[in-house]
């Protein structure tokens, strides 16, 4: 016999799925059950609301295991729709150059940054890649998310962006849902640096179409940005994947503004992602066009930048979503709670849209929102149990991880 898990005594926090993600007023429209059980069945939600009516709605005579939360808060696990976790080595001497001054792009230029990281794994084995990145993604899944998705990106050649994307797809389901995008275009690599237009051809003509033939990518991204690849070259690029059946991503408008939203919308892209520099018109063009708005605030604090502009895309319409960024140069944070509470106190967002922000909405953005991204019935069991009695605890309680347990598809992690 099946046996369920009834999980009572909880205060419930979720945003409510309602096929789309959720825009304006929508994003702080947050469910609170005070008196709140969910029942899992091998590890989907078969039930979840007031724990006296669940209670009265268990069949008999089935075997029950109880965990009692205690009158805790739980929220949705985690979704973080963007970051570069596969990797290898730190960067923590040229996080040192930037505080003396040094800029991201000009350590970039000078073979450094992205580039280094390329460096460390072209020259690891598949399997040291694949330790690393699990370490990094179990420090994610202790932070409370319970998906993710990873780039690769520090391969720049198609030998070393398989062996990155099949070290993503191993991790896929370990317990966490991963969900993989190809980004070759993610900086010139250094034997293309007099040629970078033949690079661009590399990834259209044989990147894209070996990742995409062989399933090795759901997503393709393009760091569009001044010295890296131009808006044009972002253009075919994201085309091509198109043609070949991949969703779109776009690094947009993060360090210049180079019409990189404007570029989204026209390519009514997926999900645009940073948008620190964007321009009211490229906002608007996102907000007509429905486009997905990505937010880093981690990477703007380790930047030292100012955030980008939440408050304003909302007010046009746009949807915003949350996510780390995790990667060893702009931004080392693993942590979804950190984002959250810099959404929440450096963006000013509530705590119930940075909630719908970091959950339901960043679920959207990789196309996992059937799944996971909300307490429903029929999604996943993927919940996070805070130390606290709302998911404000995490913005408010700054000297501790307010994460106490996380549950992926009913089971602790
Ligand atoms: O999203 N902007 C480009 N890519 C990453 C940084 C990657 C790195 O520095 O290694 C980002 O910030
Ligand atoms: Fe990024």
């Amino acid at each position: 016999m099946m046996t369920l898990k009834l999980f009572r005594n909880a205060r419930i926090y979720t945003p409510i799925d309602d096929g789309k993600p959720l825009a304006g007023n929508e994003m702080g429209y947050v469910a609170v059950t005070e008196e709140g059980a969910l029942i899992v069945e091998e590890g989907y939600i078969a039930s979840i609301g007031q724990e006296r009516e669940i209670l009265e709605s268990l069949p008999s005579g089935e075997e029950v295991e109880e965990i009692d939360l205690e009158g805790r808060c739980i929220i949705p696990g985690f979704v973080d729709p963007h970051t570069h976790a596969c990797f290898m080595g730190t960067r923590e001497r040229e996080f040192v150059m930037r505080l003396q001054g040094a800029s991201y792009l000009d350590i970039l230029k000078m073979g450094g940054g992205i580039l280094s990281t390329v460096d460390k794994v072209r020259s690891a084995s598949k399997e040291e890649l694949y330790e690393n990145t699990k370490e990094v993604v179990s420090r994610a899944a202790k932070s409370g998310i319970t998906t993710i998705e990873i780039k690769s990106g520090y391969g720049l050649s198609l030998e070393h962006e398989i062996k990155m994307l099949e070290v993503i797809g191993q991790l896929n389901g370990n317990p966490l849902d991963v969900v993989p995008t190809f980004m070759g275009a993610h900086a010139i690599p250094m034997e293309y640096k007099d040629n970078p237009k033949a690079y661009v051809e590399l990834v259209i003509d044989e990147m894209i179409p070996y990742v995409a033939k062989r399933n090795l990518a759901k997503y393709c991204d393009v760091f569009c940005e001044e010295g890296v690849f131009s808006v044009e070259d972002a253009r075919r690029i994201l085309q091509a994947a198109r043609g070949y059946g991949l969703g779109l991503k776009l690094h947009a408008d993060e360090v210049y503004d180079l019409g990189g939203a404007k570029l989204a919308a026209e390519l009514k892209v997926d999900s645009a992602e940073h948008l620190l520099a964007a321009s009211d018109e490229g906002l608007r063009a996102m907000a007509q066009n429905g486009i997905l708005a990505v937010l880093l605030p981690a990477t703007a604090f380790s930047l030292r930048k100012p955030f980008a502009r939440a408050r304003r895309m909302m007010e046009l319409g746009v949807p915003v979503a949350l996510a780390t960024d995790c990667n060893p140069g702009s931004c080392y944070c693993e942590s979804m709670e950190m984002v959250y509470r810099l959404a929440v106190l450096g963006m000013g967002l509530s705590m119930e849209e940075a909630l719908t922000a970091s959950t339901l909405n960043a679920a959207y953005a990789i196309g996992m929102a059937r799944q996971v991204g909300s307490l429903q019935r029929g999604k996943k069991a993927d919940f996070v149990v805070l130390e606290g009695e709302t998911p404000g605890v995490m913005a408010y309680h700054l000297g501790a991880t307010n994460v106490k347990e996380v549950y992926k598809m009913g089971k602790k992690i």
